[in-house]
């Protein structure tokens, strides 16, 4: 549903904007966030899962704009921090559609959870347990929770962002034992809800069988809980993580097969456990906003640089690099890039684009093939940027976070503003 494409004369059009005119307005580098791609993913998602609540994970991108669109699209909306509960707040998002996550909230995060009303409160420790009956005996509110759960399945991705297997930060593990002692302690809970059990197996997965053991394992605790507390959870979300392509060589997830696929696997295993199928839901951050934005950058120095084997290497320097894209950098992750205000017949080189910080990790595109003719002033573009990107940005050797500019029929509106200098020296009381 990408509005992108380039025209005759090789200019990069997104949601009905030339990619220079913007350029000429806002300056590189810039995000540009294709509006109707957003909604069309988020759409795409809530139909295919017809049946079930889908979260939009904030943490992949979240701005009051966002948040906005994530409501008119009719999805509900996860948050990992005080500062996303904040902008989703602001933006008017219902809390009893906002899902809370954290293997570390703060007693402080927990009571304004409960206070503003949020959904479902994703517990992730028994001292997190501790804090919420605290809280919810002070007050006299209700805290409304789910159990995240370690289903114990080995998640074929970068080993960071993998959070199934048994050693890692976050759930209570099945396995042990102390997931069913949770649910057990929370259900004895006076002010406590509990909806069900959470599992999210990692990010930027293709394999569908992670999420088939997941759920088999996740429903079977469902299953057990009802025999030997008798208590039946309305409630199960299976997480996020369902993977995009990055380059060409990626295969996109496609949310209508994903929910074919997932809606089997419950529907199979709760009729061979003898149970209902609770309310389910999904949380997908990246494959909603990651295809919808790219980042623009103008090129500064090109520097050809001989290789041993007596091969060229040209490196591009751009105006920006790990300060807006550390994914490269961080998880050895791969993006393409192209020309986004000319074509050209120049034969092709291989290039790599890098940054301009001080370190020779600064890589956002490792391989590429540009135009030879590639030069200071061209704009390139990076697509499939919306997810983990902006979010991630930093202020490393004092760069200045790039805009969001989202783009819909024709017209460009700056949704995330570029910061200044005065912002940095803001922070800096000295
Ligand atoms: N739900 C939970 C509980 C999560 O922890 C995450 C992501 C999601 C949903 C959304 O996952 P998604 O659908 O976006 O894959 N910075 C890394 C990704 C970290 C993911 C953290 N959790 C990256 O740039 O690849």
């Amino acid at each position: 549903s990408s509005t992108a494409h380039k025209d005759a004369n090789g200019d990069l059009v997104v949601g009905g904007v030339p990619v220079a005119d913007l350029v000429a307005e806002h300056n590189t580098p810039a995000y540009v966030l294709d509006e109707d791609d957003f909604r069309g993913r988020a759409r795409a998602f809530r139909d295919a899962f017809a049946g079930w609540d889908v979260y939009y994970a904030g943490k992949a991108f979240l701005c009051t704009a966002v948040a906005r669109w994530i409501a008119e699209e009719g999805l509900s909306l996860d948050v990992c921090s005080a500062g996303e509960l904040t902008v989703a707040l602001r933006a008017g998002f219902d809390p009893a559609r906002i899902g809370y996550h954290g293997n570390n909230k703060s007693v402080a995060e927990l009571r304004r959870a409960v206070a503003e009303g949020v959904g479902r409160i994703v517990v992730d420790s028994f001292q997190e347990i501790e804090r919420l009956e605290m809280i919810t005996a002070d007050t006299g509110m209700t805290a409304r929770v789910m159990v995240r759960v370690t289903a114990g399945v080995e998640a074929h991705t970068h080993e960071y962002i993998a959070t199934a297997h048994e050693d890692q930060k976050f759930g209570l593990s099945i396995t042990s034992g102390d997931a069913f002692e949770a649910v057990r302690r929370l259900q004895a809970c006076a002010g406590i809800e509990l909806l069900g059990l959470h599992s999210h197996i990692g990010s930027q997965i293709f394999d569908a069988s992670g999420f088939e053991v997941a759920a088999r394992r996740v429903l079977a605790l469902h299953a057990r809980v009802s025999d030997e507390l008798g208590v039946t959870m309305p409630e199960m979300d299976l997480g996020g993580g369902f993977g995009i392509a990055y380059t060409t060589q990626d295969d996109p997830s496609d949310p209508a097969q994903l929910a074919t696929e997932m809606g089997k696997i419950v529907e199979h295993e709760c009729r061979a456990l003898g149970i209902d199928e609770p309310r389910l839901s999904i949380e997908p951050g990246r494959a909603i906003v990651g295809p919808a934005m790219c980042t623009v950058y103008t090129v500064g120095t090109v520097k050809p640089v001989t290789l041993d084997a007596g091969a060229v290497r040209t490196y591009v320097s751009v105006d920006g690099g790990m300060s807006d894209n550390i994914r490269t950098a961080l998880y050895d992750a791969d993006y393409s890039c192209t020309l986004a205000a000319r074509g050209s017949d120049a034969p092709p080189v291989l290039a790599r684009v890098v940054g301009k910080h001080c370190e020779a990790g600064d890589i956002v595109v490792r391989d590429e093939f540009l135009p030879s003719d590639v030069g200071p002033g061209d704009l390139i573009a990076v697509p499939g940027t919306g997810a983990y990107c902006r979010s991630m940005a930093s202020n490393y050797n004092h760069a200045l976070r790039p805009p969001v500019i989202a783009v819909r029929d024709g017209v460009a509106r700056v949704v995330v503003r570029r910061e200044t200098e005065d912002d940095l020296l803001a922070t800096d009381v000295g």
